[in-house]
């Protein structure tokens, strides 16, 4: 029986401010005060964590940042540490999203070394993987996960596999309107699960989520979730207005 708990997560990027943020919330807050079967994060900018925790406190939403360093302090212009993501009071946290690899030069090994340091401060790591359009064409997608997971997920215990969330975003597939369809979605997610029997165990793997990400709506998100391996989603475009967005979850409980 599958007892993984539904993680829907939206991704506000570089949108939002910390006012926005607030009044997002407010609004929110009592359209999906009933929708508790899923888990509901939402991912200010850095400047509205602060104010996004204290509006969300006593809600069924949780609040996550969108990177992570793995240095607890010192010369990393821009960086920002676990320590300093925890004393805003954030639960979670976005590791290794396609557009910090592809404008960011983020790699699988600092997704590697973010990874390690949100664990170690008990933040959710909602870890990325995805492939490029070329990827896909000329049939790489599954080397290419396969690697990222390897690499990404290097030196991880088997028992602290259950906490990291991984999320599937075919690069194509985001902000582009163009979604996997379910049974495309579902086939790499199984691939993805496979994966994760291969590097840990059938046992530990069963209990990682895999939300899918990419042009995930409130048209397509109860499709996307009724697949048997696709356990939540990360959402762009769609979760930046209350209504959207609640409107997807509500259509994505199991
Ligand atoms: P869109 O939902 O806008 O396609 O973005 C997906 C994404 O990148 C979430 O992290």
């Amino acid at each position: 029986m599958n007892m993984r708990r539904t993680i829907i997560a939206g991704n506000w990027k570089m949108n939002l401010t910390a006012a926005e943020a607030v009044a997002f919330v407010e609004e929110f807050k009592p359209l999906v005060a009933d929708s508790t079967e899923v888990e509901i994060v939402v991912c200010p900018v850095f400047t509205a964590l602060d104010a996004a925790v204290k509006a969300a406190a006593g809600s069924n939403i949780k609040i996550g940042a969108q990177n992570i360093h793995w240095e607890e302090s010192g010369a990393f212009t821009g960086e920002i540490s676990a320590a300093m993501l925890k004393e805003t009071g954030v639960e979670y946290v976005i590791i290794g999203h396609s557009e910090r690899r592809q404008y960011f030069g983020e790699t699988d090994e600092t997704v590697n070394k973010r990874l390690k340091a949100a664990l170690a401060a008990g933040l959710v790591p909602m870890v990325c993987v995805g492939e490029v359009l070329a990827e896909r064409e000329s049939g790489k997608t599954e080397s290419v996960l396969s690697t990222q997971l390897q690499c990404g997920l290097n030196g991880i215990p088997a028992d602290e596999m259950e906490k990291i969330v991984i999320a599937y975003e075919p690069v194509w597939a985001i902000g582009t309107g163009k979604t996997a369809t379910p049974e495309m979605a579902e086939e790499t997610h199984a691939y993805i699960r496979k994966t994760l029997a291969d590097l840990f165990d059938r046992d530990t793997a069963d209990k990682v989520r895999i939300q899918y990400g990419g042009s995930m709506k409130p048209a397509n998100s109860a499709e996307l979730i009724a697949q048997p391996d696709i356990d939540g989603g990360l959402v762009g475009g769609a979760a930046l207005k209350p209504d959207s967005f609640s409107e997807l979850i509500k259509n994505a409980i199991k």
